[in-house]
C-alpha cells in the first residue's frame, strides 16, 4: 500500500531541512489546520445545523455578513488566542488588530485571514475557503506597522477549499503543494505535490459584469481574446467567473489561466475590490512559488508596502505570459 504523507509529517521533514527554523510554525500551522477543520464541518453540515443565510449585519466594509461569515471568524480567532504562538491577528471581518488576551502567552508570528472568502457562494452550495497569510513579529504587544509589512516578507501563506474535496494549499517559499481532508482519518494528506502553473494559457476569470467601468489595458485584454482565432492572438479563450477567488485560483494551479479583478471607476472611494494583505498577498505568494505571476497590472503584488490592514487593491494573476502581457499593455498606455 502506498504510504500516504501527513501535513504534519510534510511540515516537520521540510523545517528540519531549513537552518534556525524551531518547531513552532509547524505548531502554528496545526492551530490553523484544526480550525479549518471545524470550519469544514460547519459548511459541510450546512441547513442541517442552521448555519447558512444572512447574518443580518455589515462587517467592517460594509459588506452584509453570513452567519457563516461571523461563525467562521470566531473560530479562527479563538483557535489561535492562546496557544501562544501569536503576537496578534488581523481578520477581514474585524475593524483592527485583533490582540492576544493578557492572560495568554505571545509568541514571534501574526496572523492575517479572511475565514470565509467567496461566502457569497455559501447559500448556493459552491466552493468557499479560508485565507491565510503569516508574518514574523518581533513585538509582543504588535502595533499596525509590525503588521504593514510588505507581502515578500510572508514566512507563508495557504487557503482552504471547501468544496467537493476539503484542500488546504500551501507553500513555506518552497513550492506550492495540495493537501486532501481524509475524512476518514481526520488528516490531510499529500495530493498535489509541486503545483506548477503553466506559463501560457487560454482561459481568463473576469466578472464581465463591470466591464463598463475598466481601464482601456483591460478592455483590449478581453477584447483580444474574444476575437479568439480570428484575433491578434489567434487561439479562442474560453471563460469562467466562479465569484470565488480560493476555488479561481485552485483552478489556475491545477491547469493554467488568468484571474483578474482588476481596478474599476463605479466607485472612487473603492477603485478596487480584493484586499491586499489577507487575499492578494497570499494568493500571490502561492501563486508565484507555482511558477505564476501576480501584479496589480502596474506593480508587483508583493512588493506592495500596505497602507492599511483593509487596504484593496486591483488583482491580476495566473500564467506567466498572460499576466506579463496584460501588465505589459498597462505600461504602455500610460
Ligand atoms: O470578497 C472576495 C470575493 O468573494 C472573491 O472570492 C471573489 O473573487 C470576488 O469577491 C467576487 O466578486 P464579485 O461578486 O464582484 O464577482
Amino acid at each position: 500500500m502506498a504510504k500516504k504523507v501527513t501535513l504534519t509529517r510534510f511540515i516537520i521533514e521540510q523545517q528540519r531541512d531549513l537552518p534556525g527554523v524551531s518547531g513552532t510554525f509547524t505548531l502554528l500551522l496545526n492551530d490553523i489546520v484544526k480550525a479549518c477543520k471545524q470550519i469544514s464541518h460547519l459548511v459541510n453540515r450546512g441547513d442541517l445545523i442552521g448555519v447558512l443565510g444572512s447574518a443580518d449585519s455589515e462587517n467592517v466594509q460594509g459588506e452584509v455578513q453570513k452567519k457563516l461569515d461571523i461563525i467562521t471568524n470566531d473560530i479562527m480567532v479563538d483557535a489561535l488566542s492562546w496557544t501562544g504562538h501569536l503576537a496578534g491577528m488581523a481578520s477581514e471581518e474585524v475593524d483592527g488588530i485583533i490582540r492576544i488576551p493578557k492572560h495568554y502567552p505571545k509568541g514571534k508570528y501574526l496572523a492575517l485571514f479572511d475565514p470565509l472568502d467567496g461566502s457569497s457562494n455559501i447559500d448556493v452550495n459552491l466552493t468557499v475557503g479560508t485565507i491565510f497569510s503569516i508574518l514574523r513579529c518581533n513585538a509582543t504587544e504588535p502595533t499596525l506597522e509590525d503588521f504593514m509589512q510588505p507581502g515578500t516578507h510572508q514566512v507563508c501563506a495557504g487557503f482552504v477549499l471547501y468544496g467537493p474535496s476539503t484542500m488546504l494549499i500551501l507553500t513555506t517559499g518552497h513550492g506550492v503543494n495540495g493537501f486532501t481532508l481524509d475524512q476518514d482519518i481526520g488528516e490531510f494528506i499529500l495530493t498535489h505535490p509541486a503545483m506548477a502553473i503553466p506559463p501560457d494559457s487560454k482561459e481568463f476569470a473576469i466578472n464581465m459584469s463591470n466591464q463598463r467601468y475598466w481601464e482601456p489595458p483591460v478592455q483590449r485584454y478581453i477584447a483580444e481574446c474574444q476575437q479568439g482565432e480570428e484575433g491578434v492572438r489567434g487561439k479562442n479563450f474560453n471563460m469562467r467567473w466562479i465569484a470565488s477567488l480560493v476555488a479561481e485560483v485552485f483552478r489556475i494551479l491545477t491547469r493554467g489561466g488568468v484571474f483578474l479583478y482588476p481596478l474599476d471607476l463605479r466607485d472612487p472611494n473603492k477603485p478596487a475590490k480584493l484586499r491586499l494583505m489577507y487575499e492578494a498577498n497570499p494568493m500571490a505568494f502561492i501563486v508565484e512559488q507555482a511558477g505564476g505571476a501576480c501584479s496589480t497590472g502596474r506593480e508587483r503584488i508583493l512588493e506592495i508596502k500596505p497602507g492599511g490592514l483593509h487596504q484593496r487593491v486591483p488583482l491580476v494573476l495566473g500564467s506567466k505570459n498572460e499576466v506579463d502581457r496584460i501588465t505589459a499593455y498597462h505600461l504602455e498606455a500610460k
